[in-house]
């Protein structure tokens, strides 16, 4: 690469996504026993696109006793039909609504960009198409669970709570939902008060697919509706992601009960470039890691350690990577980084640029890039010559921001990587694939990606170490917390 041609930035014309097809509701009530149904609170709030801060939808608010309300459905239809029924029967619901995810994609996508802020590119090549292969994949595994967990009776558990964040609010739901339902479980599942559309789009899909009433119940409202959800005496197994904090209250409020709880909480995953890395390669799977979904992801690469002697080339070349990269409308085709989630991620992100800055940190953000005026956006950062005791290196910032620490050989590299409260993934570059076995059985990490990052796949589980939580989702593995095996 020459100087000439790093650090070009294309212009391009706009290419936006068609909204007209997307049908949005004015109004979304409660998705309880099959029927759209007026909360009991009478409370609603607005939900907004976070691209132009406009109101898209009025959404219901539930109280406790609309929360008792879907509970009592999820377990009279487990008690009356989905525990009677066979694997292959219940595969046959779950088959059907993979299939109509990928019928309805488009609108999906345009739906989950609208009210996340992601890029439709986000939205439309791995949200709604991996949300769709989670349903496909727990399809086939319905009938065939006494080969998942060989010479054991296979139990459901009954009502499964499900709450769950906005960084990937349709995936999400398929992530709690299709293992739920296959393993025999009923469902209330209450989506992130900033993203609940997708989740209510996914509701009339249900009710299209014919499934029985009850069996999937889809709530919105706060923190409150998702406390009464934990804490309600029918629910059986409590499946939660999103912040530790939260995460830490729910393990204490059942503490004492028979619920089942998995937690699939923050983030801080080491991205590990060695110096016989493929460079340019590695520089796509940085920026991939951190700045793609706008750092929106738990287990985003957000502390880079590049091998002392090839640091100045990796920084110059990610420097001039970040150059190019395309924030803003995130219905546009051509867009990078689409927006922000909230006002108030984005103050926290804004403000731990501050911290940064005020550590003693050198930043780097593109100049190349302009923030619209409307909306919540933030330029892709580079925080230079971080240290480990600095607070952006230990604390979960969910922007995005990359700190970048530099080490010499490898035993000091994952002592630094494991030394942080979380273990959730990690990132490592290299040719050597002794190496990559050395790094990935000493690494404190669920997942641990090589030569590549941010790979998902239905079969193969995910979750977390340490104050990443417990637990795996995704693969056989994500069978098991919905099951009671004698
Ligand atoms: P949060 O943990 O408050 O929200 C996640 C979900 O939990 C939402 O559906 C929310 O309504 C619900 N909730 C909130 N309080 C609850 C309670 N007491 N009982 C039961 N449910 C409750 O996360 P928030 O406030 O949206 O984000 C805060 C930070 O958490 C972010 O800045 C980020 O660092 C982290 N986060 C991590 C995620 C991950 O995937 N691991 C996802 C979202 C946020
Ligand atoms: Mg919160």
């Amino acid at each position: 690469m020459t100087k000439e041609n790093i650090g070009l930035k294309w212009e391009y014309a706009p290419s936006p996504e068609a909204t007209d097809h997307a049908k949005i509701n004015k109004q979304y009530e409660l998705f309880i026993n099959g029927k759209f149904t007026k909360p009991n609170s009478k409370k609603c709030y607005n939900t907004i696109n976070p691209a132009t801060e406009e109101v898209i939808a009025k959404i219901a608010d539930a109280n406790e006793k609309d929360v008792d309300l879907a509970v009592t459905s999820a377990k009279t239809a487990y008690d009356k039909y989905w525990k009677k029924l066979s694997g292959a029967e219940r595969a046959k619901y779950i088959f059907r609504i993979a299939r109509v995810i990928q019928e309805r994609s488009r609108e999906l996508a345009v739906i989950e960009s609208l009210n996340g802020g992601k890029a439709i590119r986000e939205s439309r090549d791995f949200d709604i198409p991996t949300a769709a292969n989670h349903f496909f994949y727990y399809a086939g595994w319905a009938d065939k669970l006494e080969y998942a967990f060989p010479n054991k009776k296979v139990q459901s558990l009954g009502v499964a709570a499900q709450i769950i964040p906005w960084n990937f609010p349709l995936l999400m739901a398929a992530w709690k939902i299709a293992p739920a339902l296959a393993t025999g479980n009923t469902v209330v599942l209450k989506p992130a008060e900033s993203t609940p559309l997708t989740a209510l789009k996914l509701a009339e899909i249900i009710q299209d697919c014919d499934l029985p009433p009850g069996v999937v119940n889809i709530i919105t409202g706060f923190g409150a509706t998702g406390a009464a959800m934990v804490n309600h005496p029918m629910v059986s197994k409590v499946a939660f992601t999103g912040s530790t904090d939260v995460g830490k209250l729910i393990q204490k409020s059942i503490a004492g009960t028979t619920k089942k709880l998995t937690l699939e909480l923050g983030g801080k995953a080491a991205n590990i470039v060695f110096d016989d890395a493929p460079i340019n390669q590695a520089v796509e799977g940085i920026v991939n890691g951190i700045f793609f979904n706008q750092g929106h992801v738990c287990c985003a690469g957000s502390r880079l350690f590049v091998q002392e002697n090839i640091a100045e080339e990796v920084i110059s070349k990610l420097k001039a990577r970040m150059q190019t990269l395309l924030v803003g409308n995130p219905l546009d085709k051509n867009t990078d980084i689409g927006a922000i989630n909230s006002k108030e991620q984005l103050d926290k992100i804004n403000n731990y640029l501050k911290i940064g800055v005020n550590e003693g940190l050198e930043i780097y953000q593109s100049d190349n890039c302009s923030l619209p005026k409307k909306g919540f956006f933030c330029k892709p950062t580079l925080f230079i010559g971080a240290a480990q005791s600095n607070r952006v290196v230990q604390e979960e910032i969910f922007g995005p921001v990359l700190t970048i620490q530099t080490f010499r050989t490898i035993e000091e590299v994952i002592e630094k990587a494991n030394n942080i409260p979380y273990g959730l993934s990690a990132g490592v570059w290299t040719d050597k694939g002794s190496k990559i076995f050395n790094l990935t059985s000493k690494m404190r990490a669920g997942v641990v990606w090589a030569n590549t990052y941010n790979k998902f796949d239905p079969t193969s589980p995910f979750g977390g170490y340490k104050e990443s939580g417990f637990g795996r989702e995704g693969g056989l593995h994500g069978l098991a917390p919905y099951v009671n095996l004698i």
